[in-house]
């Protein structure tokens, strides 16, 4: 991939590294961080041979056909906010889709962006030290997936029948992230997106059920889960931390945080 000078003109970015092949670029950010590499650093690869995902999945990162980013800051935040940076990677992933491409995804809280129902997008927030690595895989240009992910996973090439330039793509999501996240690190709080959030959360006013992570820890493909005999919880969007504000069978509110469990929807 190559970048024009452009890129250097999103505050948010102040270097960039790009690989033809890595492991994992959250692994490359990682490292970097740890070797005192400066804040704003952006690590990009044609493909990984180890993408990985939440709660142990791994992130299918194919040559040339995809977007493998990662972004190592320094945010001036409180711990319990670090999740918050996930929620506003994927609004401005789907900010950037929508404002430049016309094309309208949903958001599967916290970490997941879907197009017609299948995903198209995961983030990976790592932290680590004193900084924090977005890790952003998006499937752009894919023509088909294996059969095992092939009814849950979709490409922006394989919905709308066009390919896209990976490299405008990525200087789309920055630009969108930047501005985020500048009102982020002032606010201390997600007020200023909930609304737009939840508008766009698949979730939202919806019966979900709550997998907790050793369960989809313990099998080859947690897509296949049965969540029918789980109980039922029905969403109410996001709280200004970034949680899920859930209400139980007897009217009962509470928070979830994103840490070790996933949600769905019951059908
Ligand atoms: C998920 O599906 O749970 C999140 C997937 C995140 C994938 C991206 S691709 C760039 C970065 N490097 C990784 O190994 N993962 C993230």
């Amino acid at each position: 991939m190559i970048f024009t000078s452009s890129i250097y003109k999103i505050p948010i970015v102040k270097n960039v590294i790009v690989f033809d092949e890595t492991d994992s670029t959250n692994n490359r950010a990682k490292e970097f961080g740890k070797n005192g590499c400066v804040d704003r650093t952006l690590v990009v690869s044609d493909c990984q041979t180890s993408g990985r995902g939440r709660i142990g999945r791994s992130f299918s990162s194919p040559m040339g056909e995809g977007i493998y980013m990662s972004l190592l800051i320094k945010p001036d935040v409180e711990n319990r906010l670090i999740p918050c940076i996930t929620l506003l990677a994927a609004v401005a992933v789907s900010r950037a889709l929508y404002n430049n491409h016309q094309i309208d995804t949903k958001i599967k809280w916290p970490n997941d962006i879907l197009l017609n129902n299948k995903k198209i997008c995961g983030i990976l927030t790592e932290k680590c030290e004193d900084f924090i690595v977005i890790g952003i895989g998006i499937n752009v240009n894919n023509k088909k997936f294996e059969s095992r992910l092939s009814d849950k996973a979709t490409s922006l090439y394989i919905e709308t029948g066009q390919e896209y330039d990976r490299e405008a793509l990525i200087l789309e999501i920055l630009k969108e992230f930047n501005t985020l996240y500048d009102t982020f690190t002032e606010n201390k709080n997600l007020k200023f997106i909930i609304d737009e959030y939840n508008e766009k959360l698949i979730n939202y006013d919806r019966d979900i059920c709550i997998i907790p992570a050793e369960l989809t820890a313990k099998i080859e493909n947690p897509y296949n889960i049965q969540s029918d005999n789980l109980p039922s919880y029905h969403c109410m969007g996001i709280a200004t931390d970034g949680s899920l504000i859930c209400r139980d069978s007897e009217g009962k509110l509470f928070q979830i945080n994103s840490g070790e469990i996933s949600v769905r929807n019951k059908e």
